[in-house]
């Protein structure tokens, strides 16, 4: 059974708030606050206006806070009073030094051990929520005993696996929870103090308890794999639309394999999101420090595979516009890296936009979650820097001026020589096209980064039709594309 635990949380980000608020409805005799730098976030958390969209949150926010889940900016007197203290900061790729461009940056990370050690005044199990390089908790370790004062710290990795978009549901019934400690009476006992929180509502054969290595290196091997799964189905659609070969028939076919399984083998644009690529980079960091470089180049061209899935949508768009889209105007639909979120970070959509503006289109963009502000600071920033606090990001950046954005998709797409569907939000499939056709420009295009829309119907209406992987446009075929 389990006793009366406090926990304290650090980081009220798209990991640390909604897991926090899932322990404190499905563990009610368990005391949890969230605590974060950013006044504004915590906020946000506290109004009705919760600072991230996702399905079903605000339901279990509103039946816990002020009940046993907190948010707060008051971070050492909670860490002070936890027994369990999770980090969920954030770990972005380094912009600078050392590493630049690959290694995880645990400046953060860092400084929220050195807080712990600071205010600690009982001994308590500090668990790594964050994705970490392999070996990380030693780092932590270290600086948490050489600060120790006496205090007993336990250090434990327990890798998030959530989905945005699907947050809740994930943490509700997990594939499984991931638990790492040291192997020692004291390691193993803070393990089962966690196990418990999670066995009020996940059932045991899903709770794995691992050493600590296993368990931080298992985080970044399985986004290596879903990513990878994605840089391979991607790979065979520039192949498809080369062939005439249908890429959703032949990962229907390849998926039937049992031994490779239907899921995460839709062909995109590309992947987006904020781990993927920061998590690869990590690994093909860690490989290359542990004098493995073939196994760093392996996992590399994942990335390469999706940056260019990324430019070859681009080289499509202008290439069939008579390879220019100088002044027209292209609406985007759908901005968020994948549907059911109002996240952009490290958004397919942005790397599409920036190629666009390059050839000096004016985009006029509709995504259903995603401001106008969001959209022109991630136009802004620079690769990278969106992964830092979000008070500490430029709020008023240069806009963009060639770029507009709307609250509706017939708006953005009013006038225009092109549409670029760039999330796969279910509202796009239902959207009246005809309408759409009508006050576009001709003849109008269709570029689909997510087969979204049926290309034979649009090719009726009169478009002429990209679709990622799927046999060409007549249109399309004699276009001389680079792609
Ligand atoms: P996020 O940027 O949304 O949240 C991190 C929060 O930590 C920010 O609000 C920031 O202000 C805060 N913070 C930074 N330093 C702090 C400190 N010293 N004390 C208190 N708060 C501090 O990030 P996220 O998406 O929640 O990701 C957090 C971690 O979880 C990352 O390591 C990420 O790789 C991992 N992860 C993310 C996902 C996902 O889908 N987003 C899934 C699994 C794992
Ligand atoms: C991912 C992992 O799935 C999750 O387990 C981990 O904890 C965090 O990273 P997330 O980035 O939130 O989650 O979303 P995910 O569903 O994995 O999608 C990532 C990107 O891949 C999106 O841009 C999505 O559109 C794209 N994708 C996904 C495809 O292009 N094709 C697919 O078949 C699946």
């Amino acid at each position: 059974k389990l006793k009366m635990v406090k926990i304290c949380c650090l980081g009220a980000g798209y990991v640390g708030g909604p897991t926090m608020a899932v322990i404190a409805l499905k563990c009610p005799s368990v005391e949890v606050v969230v605590v974060d730098i950013s006044v504004a976030r915590i906020a946000a958390w506290n109004s009705d206006q919760l600072p991230i969209y996702e399905p079903g949150l605000d339901d279990v926010v509103k039946q816990c806070r002020g009940r046993n889940l907190f948010f707060s900016t008051e971070i050492e007197k909670h860490i002070g009073q936890a027994d369990i203290v999770f980090v969920s900061v954030n770990t972005p790729t380094k912009t600078r030094g050392l590493g630049a461009g690959k290694a995880a940056d645990l400046t953060y990370w860092e400084s929220a051990a050195r807080m712990i050690a600071d205010v600690a005044k009982s001994d308590k199990i500090v668990v790594e929520k964050s994705t970490v390089p392999v070996k990380t908790a030693e780092a932590i370790e270290k600086i948490l005993i050489h600060n120790s004062r006496g205090i007993n710290f336990q250090i434990l990795s327990n890798p998030e696996f959530l989905a945005e978009g699907t947050a809740i549901q994930d943490l509700f019934n997990p594939d499984r929870v991931l638990i790492g400690g040291r192997e020692t009476p004291e390691g193993k006992k803070a393990v089962q103090v966690l196990k418990q929180v999670y066995a009020n509502w996940v059932s045991e054969d899903r709770i794995i308890t691992t050493n600590l290595w296993s368990a931080e290196l298992s985080k970044l091997a399985a986004n290596a794999f879903l990513a990878q799964r994605i840089s391979s189905v991607n790979a065979i659609s520039a192949l498809c639309e080369a062939t005439g070969a249908d890429v959703a028939e032949v990962a229907y076919s390849v998926g039937k394999d049992t031994r490779i399984g239907p899921k995460f083998l839709s062909a995109s644009v590309g992947f987006g999101g904020s781990c993927f690529q920061k998590d690869i980079l990590s690994l093909v960091y860690i490989c290359e420090c542990n004098g493995l470089p073939e196994v760093a180049s392996y996992w590399k061209d994942v990335i390469k595979v999706n940056d260019y899935q990324k430019s070859r949508f681009v080289n499509r768009v202008v290439s069939s516009m008579f390879n220019t889209v100088s002044e027209k105007k292209i609406a985007v639909l759908g901005f968020a890296f994948k549907k059911d979120t109002g996240d952009t970070r490290e958004t397919p959509a942005i790397d599409v936009c920036k190629g666009l503006l390059g050839d000096k289109a004016k985009i006029s963009i509709y995504d259903p979650q995603v401001s106008e502000e969001q959209i022109q600071r991630d136009l802004a920033l620079k690769k990278f820097d969106w992964d830092h606090p979000v008070h500490l990001q430029p709020t008023s950046p240069t806009a963009v001026k060639q770029v507009t954005v709307t609250w509706d998709a017939y708006e953005a797409t009013k006038g225009a020589h092109g549409v670029c569907i760039l999330t796969e939000w279910d509202e796009f499939r239902k959207l009246d096209y005809v309408k759409i056709y009508e006050n576009m420009q001709k003849p109008a295009f269709i570029f689909d980064g997510r087969n979204v829309i049926d290309p034979q119907k649009l090719r009726e209406i009169g478009f002429i039709v990209f679709s990622i992987g799927k046999p060409l446009d007549p249109w399309l075929k004699d276009m001389p594309a680079v792609v």
